[in-house]
């Protein structure tokens, strides 16, 4: 299975599945895909840079403690990849991923190439959301989006966490009211993290409102036999951090795309998805995109369970 991600087993169900982060590695660096996915971020901001990058007026001390987080947290955890050195304000930041070195003085704007949220925001292979954890809705304030899976922050900003989700089937019913607590009481020094999944027929990242067009035709071709390479698993490790200083909570989008025949090495896993996929609520189905594509899963699914059991009889 993927890093991360346990399929549940038994019949879909919508939960929370919020645990502690720990050890407290907030970003998750993958060397491999980390200078690719930087430059498909470039590529993405200089196409339309206010679209995949808003910040509210006021936000400036929260970007800022963004990079106070991130940078030590990351030079911890990846020393191999990452060096941070300080001298009281001043910074120095050297990427060896990238072969970058950056020197700045924290809280002055002059000092960076970017703006605080869009630099860190291409240190990372995350998304980053910004809430304002002073606000009892925590209202999304500041965003680095450029791997979002549907949606985008034209139509989310300065919305609350509970607005954010009004699309999403059976949420406000089944999760609202202890996701909007959760939010409400990340404590600082212990960050918490949950996974999404879903399935495409693509291995874009960047699936924004803006590109649907664009891209309406990706499952053509696809058929029972070769639906293992050309349907992906979507995964998102979502971790959640409360800031000391201004109050506000990072909310980080880690997205992986993996062919599903890849990422379900264990027939037991194709099982466990046809499960899910079989008991999935139909609006729940239509809103992941999955209606037209569940009978074709479905079929290349059982498929693998088959073979599984034809082998073990
Ligand atoms: C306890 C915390 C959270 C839980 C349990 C949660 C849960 C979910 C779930 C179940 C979905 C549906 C996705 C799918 O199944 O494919 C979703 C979508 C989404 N979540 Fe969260 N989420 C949490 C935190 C956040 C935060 C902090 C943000 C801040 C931006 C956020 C933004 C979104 C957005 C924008 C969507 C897509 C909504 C749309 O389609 O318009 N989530 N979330």
């Amino acid at each position: 299975m993927l890093k991360h991600l346990a399929l549940d087993e038994g019949a879909y169900d919508l939960k929370m599945n919020v645990r502690q982060l720990a050890p407290d590695c907030i970003i998750d660096v993958d060397a491999a895909m980390y200078a690719r996915e930087r430059a498909l971020k470039d590529e993405i901001l200089a196409g339309d840079a206010h679209y995949y990058c808003q910040t509210l007026p006021g936000t400036e001390a929260m970007q800022w403690e963004t990079i106070e987080i991130l940078l030590p947290n990351m030079a911890r955890f990846y020393p191999e990849h990452f060096t941070l050195t300080t001298n009281g304000d001043r910074w120095r930041w050297t990427n060896l991923l990238l072969g970058t070195e950056t020197a700045f003085t924290l809280g002055d704007p002059a000092t960076l190439p970017l703006s605080p949220l869009d630099w860190v925001g291409r240190q990372v292979q995350e998304d980053l959301c910004v809430m304002d954890g002073n606000d009892p809705g925590s209202p999304l304030v500041a965003g680095h989006l450029c791997f979002a899976s549907g949606w985008c922050l034209d139509d989310k900003m300065g919305r609350s966490f509970l607005a954010i989700h009004a699309p999403v089937p059976l949420f406000a019913e089944k999760i609202g009211r202890p996701a909007d607590l959760m939010m409400q009481r990340v404590k600082v020094g212990r960050p918490t993290a949950r996974v999404n999944w879903t399935i495409h027929p693509s291995d874009r990242l960047n699936c924004a409102p803006v590109m649907k067009q664009q891209y309406a035709f990706e499952h053509d071709g696809i058929t029972p036999e070769n639906a293992g390479e050309r349907y992906y698993l979507r995964s998102e490790w979502q971790t959640f951090v409360r800031y000391p200083r201004t109050n506000a909570v990072l909310f980080t989008i880690r997205t992986r795309v993996t062919p599903l025949a890849e990422a379900l090495p264990d027939p037991d896993d194709a099982r466990r998805l046809a499960t899910l996929l079989r008991t999935m609520p139909p609006a729940m189905l239509a809103y992941k995109s999955l209606t037209r594509h569940a009978e074709m899963l479905l079929a290349y699914l059982d498929a693998r369970t088959r073979a599984r059991e034809s082998v073990t009889m």
